[in-house]
């Protein structure tokens, strides 16, 4: 099975970007990384040896797999160049709406326009982004849950002006990558987000209101639900900051009853962050 996509340029080499890159690879697909300085990228090659390290160790992938996966992947720190010969741009830069709109007017005019842009925000709108260039049908979204490496799902999200091809491409090209696309229209948060944040948010609010332990809590919700984590573990796992500006983005878009626990205010005010701190709700 081969893919349309030959050649990607994955903006950003952070977390979810070098992880996008190691899931692109992985699938036989080259890739060119770019991030604004060496120190990113560099830190961006680790987390992908990192990872590939720790698969070898496990037995579930060899050497020369490995090897040819690491040829698949260029770091470059020029837009101009990664934007050559590509199919497709995955934006995984940081979650800011003024400097992911300023990147995709940059990129416009240097792709061909057959060039697909995904955009891999965790709630920014679609179709304002879109609006940054001049190809508003082959904008959509494409979130990648993290890790990517090993997170199957990936919303496909469709902005107002996103054409139906754009949609059953990148549709194909998430099931060529082994993932699980689910496609959504545009809405604050999305499908996941959207119920996450009202999840841990009441869980906040609970806590907040001494209604039960944070440790009873999370195993409630691991024993009742089936979770394997509570919701005081996953906000740890995913940093305080990133919940609340989720949270402050939904509140925005939807309203009042979406605010923000103040305990989750203060907690990040206070820089605890979760495991990124050493510090969250559970000390590590
Ligand atoms: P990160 O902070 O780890 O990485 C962002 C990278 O983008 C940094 O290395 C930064 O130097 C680089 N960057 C910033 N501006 C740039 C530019 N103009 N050109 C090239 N590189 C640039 O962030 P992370 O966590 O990887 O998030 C990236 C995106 O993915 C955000 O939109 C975030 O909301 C989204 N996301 C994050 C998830 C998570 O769990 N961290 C999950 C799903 C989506």
């Amino acid at each position: 099975m081969s893919s349309e996509f030959e050649r990607v340029a994955v903006i950003g080499s952070g977390i979810m970007g070098s992880g996008i890159a190691l899931v692109l690879a992985k699938a036989g697909i080259a890739v060119n990384i770019v991030d604004v300085d060496q120190k990113y990228l560099d830190s961006g090659s680790q987390n992908i040896e990192d990872f590939l390290n720790n698969s070898i160790k496990k037995g579930k992938i060899t050497d020369k797999e490995v090897n040819s996966l690491k040829n698949n992947i260029h770091p470059l720190l020029s837009l101009n160049e990664a934007t050559k010969d590509i199919q497709l741009v995955i934006e995984a830069i940081t979650e800011d709406e003024n400097a992911k709109k300023q990147l995709f007017e940059e990129l416009d005019p240097m792709c061909e326009s057959s060039v697909i842009f995904a955009t891999n925000t965790s709630a920014i709108n679609i179709s304002e982004l879109a609006m940054a260039t001049k190809r508003s049908d082959k904008f959509l979204g494409m979130h990648f849950f993290n890790p990517p490496a090993l997170m199957n799902l990936v919303e496909v999200i469709e902005g107002e002006k996103t054409s139906t091809e754009t949609i059953e491409k990148i549709i194909s090209l998430c099931t060529f990558l082994g993932k699980t696309p689910v496609p959504s229209k545009e809405a604050p948060g999305f499908i996941v987000n959207r119920l996450l944040w009202m999840f841990l948010n009441e869980a906040y609010k609970l806590l907040e209101n001494e209604i039960a332990a944070k440790e009873h809590i999370d195993k409630a919700i691991k024993l009742g639900l089936n979770h394997p984590m509570g919701p005081f573990e996953l906000s740890d796992y995913i940093g305080l900051d990133v919940v609340l500006d989720i949270g402050k983005y939904i509140e925005n878009q939807l309203g009042g009853e979406y605010k923000p626990a103040n305990l989750l205010r203060k907690m990040v005010k206070e820089g605890k962050l979760g495991r990124k701190t050493s510090k969250g709700f559970y000390d590590y």
